[in-house]
């Protein structure tokens, strides 16, 4: 083995995000060493954009219970999401947010003081009546509040901070256990390995494979890329989220909150259409129906602007009041990214890549698993949460603010998991002589290649195809010539080079190690949309237009090696209440 630097902790986190920052947190307070590496400083990470709210039946304004959120959060996942793992986040979502209340965390308050709360799409009162408040907001910066908050728990657990460092590879020995990563300081390239009892991957999501996206440049899938190089299979990657609402030509997202405080949406002709396809809650339906009714009046030529590029979100007839105090987030981005005052016109927004519903297999205390028919095998030493991980609580549709619970439930349930393992395992194992060998492999390629393609024009030729091939609505030929232009991004990627070394900074190596990352984001993605003929939330398929439960209620996992597809059943059965059979889903 190559002598480079070695650090030792009981937990390496990869990831300052929510989750990530949520784990680090409980296992700091449990008084083990734990580092978390972060490629920005830690509250730049990508929840610091979410704005919305995070779900929790906390009924603060009008009634709500945890089977209603259950039941919605089963229907806005198409039925592909596991019961069972659903039913646990429904019912920890009080608890999540009580914490984080007591965490410091700074919510909007109602008159008498409690947790403001607001509806988002898809949530709803007595399954499926009508609109309900159940995301709990800070205006619409809760992503913010929530990074900042949990930053500073663990500035006071002392959790150890790499910031500015990229994990490149995991470290996997002869048993399949996970060691800890390999990871490289960006100012300097200096490679170190962290060798930990326990890794969690909290890398976030990847919508950077996509050209038109809400994700910050960070987003490159590094977590995937991670665990596919080192054998473990990526599921369910058909399913991206489209948000709505992304400023046109920009992609920066506009809170569905925005709609949650009554504004709405608006073809060329001033119409109201959400109400023709979605007549109970409109444009309070979950985001894979809003984009769709959105991508059709584009496609019929009811898209407003000089093209009939976009849709109009309309809102100021709340009043320049409500929206100063529970939308001024929206009313600066819409100034600086759309040249509009919203509280006298409305944003021109379109359907944008926001969020992958697949990810890194786990379980709902966070370890990571390879299935095998039924079983799933556990990897010793590996963990995930957050977007990086596949619970799988969101299926083929996630419903907003379910996100940030989910980063605070599976947080911490790993970081619970990761405790129970330790006090069993409680040694060092021997890392392998190969440790850092693929990492520096990778590296030495970078930095001894002549000739190749650059890293950008790779990058923007998956980035077109993932948006030209696998977009809001799927087409088999559109879907096949997909699969044959990623597979050659994919050889592309292996060949490219660092243009004129001595005038770049090292910036131009990060990039290309993203890219690696994203490639294999990329790649599962349209070859699992190829394979899943159905349409099932998220995934639309003009060949197959209808959910398929009877050969489709299975979850995907993609492999890089062999580049195969293998499929594992839907887990119906909650924990403790009766199954939410899959019915039509209408809103
Ligand atoms: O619309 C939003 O505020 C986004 C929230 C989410 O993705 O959960």
């Amino acid at each position: 083995m190559v002598a480079i630097a070695k650090r030792q902790f009981d937990a390496v986190v990869v990831g300052a995000g929510g989750s990530g920052m949520r784990a680090a947190l409980h296992l700091a307070e449990a008084n083990l060493k734990v580092a978390v590496l972060s490629k920005v400083f830690p509250t730049r990470s990508h929840t610091v954009a979410a704005q919305g709210g995070v779900a929790a039946s906390l009924g603060n304004d009008g009634d709500d219970n945890w089977h209603w959120h259950m039941f919605d959060t089963v229907k806005g996942s198409d039925y592909l999401g596991d019961q069972d793992a659903i039913e646990f986040m429904c019912r920890k979502a009080n608890e999540a947010v009580y914490e984080l209340e007591h965490f410091g965390m700074p919510f909007d308050r109602t008159p008498d003081g409690r947790i403001y709360q607001r509806p988002f799409g898809g949530q709803t009162r007595n399954y499926g009546e009508g609109p309900i408040k159940r995301s709990c907001a800070a205006a619409d910066r809760t992503g913010h509040a929530m990074l900042h908050t949990l930053y500073q728990r663990n500035v006071r657990a002392r959790t150890q901070f790499f910031v500015e460092w990229m994990a490149l590879d995991l470290i996997r020995d002869q048993d399949g256990d996970v060691l800890g990563v390999v990871a490289m300081e960006m100012e300097t390239g200096e490679v170190m390995i962290l060798q930990a009892k326990a890794t969690l991957l909290a890398t976030g999501g990847a919508g950077r494979i996509y050209s038109a996206s809400t994700n910050a440049f960070i987003n490159t899938g590094d977590g995937l890329g991670m665990a596919a190089r080192a054998g473990v299979p990526l599921e369910d990657m058909e399913f991206w989220q489209f948000h709505p609402t992304g400023v046109a030509g920009a992609g920066v997202l506009i809170t569905e909150g925005v709609r949650g405080e009554g504004g709405f949406l608006l073809n060329k002709d001033g119409e109201r259409f959400m109400e023709r396809y979605a007549p109970t809650v409109k444009d309070l339906a979950s985001r894979d129906v809003v984009s769709r009714a959105m991508a059709t009046e584009i496609k019929e030529g009811r898209g407003a602007g000089k093209d009939g590029e976009y849709i109009l979100l309309k809102l100021d007839h709340l009043g320049a009041e409500v929206i100063d105090k529970r939308l001024p987030g929206i009313r600066e981005i819409a100034m600086k990214f759309a040249s509009v005052d919203c509280t006298k016109d409305p944003i021109p927004v379109v359907p944008t890549c926001h969020y992958q519903m697949g990810g890194v297999p786990t379980n709902m205390h966070g370890q990571v698993y390879v299935p095998d028919g039924t079983n799933e095998n556990i990897v010793r030493g590996l963990y995930a949460a957050g977007e990086c991980s596949c619970v799988s609580v969101h299926g083929a549709n996630r419903l907003g603010t379910n996100s940030l619970l989910d980063l605070l439930v599976f947080g911490k349930s790993a970081a619970e998991q990761v405790i129970r393992d330790i006090a069993v395992d409680k040694a060092f194992k021997d890392l392998p002589n190969d440790a850092a060998d693929r990492s520096l492999a990778r590296l030495a390629r970078l930095d001894s290649a002549t000739s190749g393609e650059s890293v950008a024009e790779v990058g923007a030729e998956m980035r077109r195809t993932m948006q030209l091939h696998c977009g809001v609505f799927r087409f088999p030929d559109s879907l096949a010539e997909g699969v044959r232009k990623m597979l050659a991004v994919v050889e592309r990627a292996k060949h490219t080079i660092i243009k004129d070394k001595s005038k770049v900074f090292n910036t131009a190596r990060l990039e290309a190690l993203e890219l690696d990352n994203l490639v294999e984001t990329a790649v599962s993605t349209m070859i699992s949309a190829a394979a899943r003929t159905e349409s099932r939330g998220a995934h639309d398929r003009s060949d197959h237009p209808d959910r398929d439960d009877v050969n489709w209620m299975k979850h995907t996992f993609w492999f890089k090696e062999g580049d195969r597809l293998q499929y594992k059943p839907v887990k119906l059965k909650p924990l403790t209440v009766e199954s939410f059979q899959p019915k039509p889903r209408v809103y």
